[in-house]
């Protein structure tokens, strides 16, 4: 979901309303996506990187999180199913504070029972650390280094239940992959767009979705 610091500086804004704008904004796409049909949703909501930036500016995106786990009422009206991967909280080194991890919890409790689009929200998550991850995993499960399979990987990855992505986003003019999905992502159409975050709107949607139907 990127741009949406550059949203708010074209606006004169702090980049925290573009963050604002940008939850408002997949609240949205959220509610369009599961009318359309789609059955999985995955949004990089925040990374394993993304603690360096200035501390107000975590806190905000922080809270934003917070706001969206707690949209229950819309994501059951849409029948909408929450999930998340990302750095395990019980993990060393994970900085996941309570009050966002009761929130995913919570969330995914609240939404359990739903049966349309899962929406997966990606937080303090890295692709690399999820496959190294995955691979120690699958050794100790294996018995033996020698024999890692791909499935062991797949097996393990943090949400092994996550199907093949069909087309990724990339907003404001990046036209690069990130530490996203690395291994889920093979085969996969690639939309990009000019539009910042906060103007990714239904008509890019439909743009985005033809990459697949065209397949
Ligand atoms: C990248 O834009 C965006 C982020 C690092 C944060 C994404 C978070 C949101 C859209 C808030 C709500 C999301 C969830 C899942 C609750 P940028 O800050 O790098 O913008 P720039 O590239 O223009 O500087």
């Amino acid at each position: 979901m990127d741009g949406n610091g550059r949203w708010a500086k074209r606006r004169g804004l702090p980049r925290t309303e573009g963050h604002t704008a940008g939850e408002e904004n997949l609240a949205e796409v959220v509610r369009v996506c599961a009318n359309r049909n789609v059955g999985f949703l995955t949004v990089f909501g925040f990374s394993t990187e993304n603690w360096v930036r200035p501390p107000a500016e975590v806190k905000h995106i922080l809270s934003l999180h917070k706001r969206l786990f707690g949209r229950i009422e819309e994501l059951n009206a849409n029948n909408v199913r929450i999930q998340w991967i990302g750095r395990p909280f019980d993990e060393p080194g994970s900085k996941t504070p309570a009050f966002i991890q009761r929130a995913i919890l919570q969330a995914i409790e609240d939404t359990a029972h739903n049966t349309g689009m899962v929406l997966t929200v990606a937080f303090d998550y890295g692709s690399r650390a999820e496959l190294l991850r995955a691979a120690q995993r699958a050794r100790t499960s294996q018995q033996s280094a020698q024999n890692i399979s791909m499935q062991g990987i797949s097996d393990n990855l943090y949400s092994p239940t996550l199907p093949p992505v069909d087309v990724v986003v990339r907003t404001s003019g990046e036209s690069r992959i990130s530490n996203f999905l690395l291994w889920q992502i093979m085969g996969a159409k690639v939309y990009f767009t000019e539009r910042t975050w906060p103007d990714f709107d239904t008509h890019e949607i439909d743009n985005a979705l033809k990459l697949v139907h065209d397949r």
